[in-house]
């Protein structure tokens, strides 16, 4: 019998992608690596997935049903174009071939691009959820053309996780759409971790509770509007006993934040497109600054405040944090989506926003009970055009905005860096304000540059002669 999905890469992510597929009704799967004990190995341990093992591209070719349908899993960058490359070589017009790595976005712009030329799809999928969430579950992101999705959306369906009953899968949009919002996802699981790291060091710092206690908040925060997984594994986490020492894990972890690339993509990219994404910026750059061992040692001399930080009413503090937590996470999500729209219009791909919250449901690592609000709020204004208004998110920064400004405050004034909260309540701040000082920063480029400005009292572009008379003349508009 022929193979009906191949999988090309078979360390952990694509073994176990490729076990999940083997394990749902109607997939027979092929399985491919370049170098072959790990395929012999897979295949001798996983008998029950009947896997159909191949030694080399043609034979790989040669053991899937038309059209060929093959996702690749190995390393973003050229050993994914190094596989593609061969893939070409032994695939025929119509086949598809998928990309499931993190993938940059232009990457798979370029590659659809010429893949298509030889009449084959190419397809940029994302994958979320991490090793466990490929073998039972993942949210899956792909974008590629419609031709493609016909054969691909029921196999993807068929191993994606599943909330309230739909697959966490959609045809994102064409070519690198789903790789986008892959990217976008990441930087949001940037801004959310940093978040609750911020709401853990402020409790820790601020009342003197141990790991293990905060494990509790964190646990019972997630019975309510914080639910997610990554509430629930940093009480895990935060729980966790280091055998050798006996001391809470999280203390003899070194306080140094690595990062694979895709939240710096998501800044990126939202510089270019000019997309205010300061939380997600914010918590990226925040694990740059852990990682600078040598400036925070001779920054450590550098003065904080005089007194120590202790607060009185603990449990008051610790709903304050609580809320100050969910207003900023309302501002990540917020911003996160807004690039989203933008890429989508910069790069002609129509995506459903109310559809990406969905298949975030489940699966992927910012899953989380809030996913069905944003699917709520888009359902209710599809062109909601500032996720943080609508009603529900309204209501809670209403609620929250108050505790909020006052866990700022404190943190603040003890010294307590707080990069994702305070840039959070700065956005919130500066995207309901009436008026900006932006108007002084155009008056600034006008007189240094002549860059013009434009009047709140009518049409035109208009230049004040600042070395002359200073009167103002209608002028050309440069921006
Ligand atoms: C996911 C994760 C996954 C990976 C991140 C980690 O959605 O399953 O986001 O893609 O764990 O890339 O990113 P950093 O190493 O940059 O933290």
């Amino acid at each position: 019998a022929l193979a009906n999905i191949g999988v090309v890469g078979l360390a952990v992510m694509g073994s176990n992608l490729a076990r999940n597929l083997a394990s749902r009704e109607g997939n027979t799967v092929a399985v491919y690596n370049r170098s072959r004990s790990k395929t012999d190995e897979l295949v001798a341990e996983h008998p029950e997935a009947g896997f159909i093992p191949a030694f080399s591209y043609e034979e790989f070719a040669a053991s899937l049903s038309k059209p060929r349908t093959a996702i690749i899993m190995v390393k973003a960058g050229r050993p994914t174009d190094a596989v593609i490359d061969s893939l070409v070589e032994v695939f025929e017009p119509g086949d598809i071939i998928v990309d499931g790595g993190n993938a940059y976005f232009p990457d798979t712009i370029r590659r659809e691009k010429a893949v298509r030329e030889t009449g084959i799809n190419f397809v940029g999928a994302g994958i979320s959820g991490g090793e466990e969430g490929a073998l039972t579950g993942p949210s899956i992101m792909p974008g590629g053309s419609d031709e493609s999705w016909v054969t691909l959306g029921p196999i993807l369906k068929s191993i994606a996780a599943v909330a309230e009953g739909e697959p966490c899968v959609t045809h994102v949009g064409h070519d690198g759409a789903g790789h986008f919002v892959k990217m976008v996802h990441n930087g949001i699981e940037y801004a959310d971790m940093q978040l609750i790291a911020e709401a853990y060091d402020l409790i820790r710092r601020g009342t003197g509770k141990t790991p293990a206690e905060i494990a509790d908040v964190f646990a019972e925060w997630n019975k309510g509007e914080l639910e997610s997984y990554l509430i629930e594994i940093t009480a895990e986490v935060l729980r966790q006993v280091d055998a050798e020492t006996g001391k809470p894990l999280v203390d003899v972890i070194l306080d140094q934040a690595g990062a694979k690339g895709t939240g710096a993509w998501t800044v990126q990219t939202a510089l270019a497109l000019g997309v205010p994404v300061s939380g997600i910026a914010e918590a990226t750059f925040a694990r740059s600054l852990s990682s600078h061992p040598e400036q925070r040692a001779v920054a450590a001399s550098l003065p904080g405040p005089d007194e120590e930080f202790r607060v009185d009413d603990v449990d008051g503090f610790i709903e304050d944090v609580r809320q100050a937590l969910f207003a900023s996470k309302i501002i990540a999500y917020s911003q996160g989506f807004d690039e989203i729209r933008a890429g989508a219009a910069e790069y002609n791909w129509t995506i459903d926003l109310g559809a990406v919250s969905k298949i975030w449901r489940a699966g992927c690592i910012i899953r989380a009970q809030f996913l069905n609000r944003i699917a709520d709020a888009y359902a209710e204004q599809p062109d909601l055009p500032v996720l943080a208004t609508a009603p529900y998110f309204a209501e809670a920064l209403t609620r929250g905005q108050a505790a909020w400004r006052r866990v700022v405050v404190a943190a603040t004034q003890a010294g307590i860096p707080s990069p994702a909260f305070s840039s959070s309540l700065a956005y919130y701040d500066g995207i309901r304000a009436e008026r900006l000082p932006a108007a002084l920063v155009q008056g600034q480029r006008d007189f240094f540059g002549a860059h013009t400005y434009k009047r709140i009292d009518k049409e035109g572009t208009f230049h004040t002669q600042w070395s002359g008379d200073r009167t103002e003349i209608e002028a050309e508009d440069t921006h």
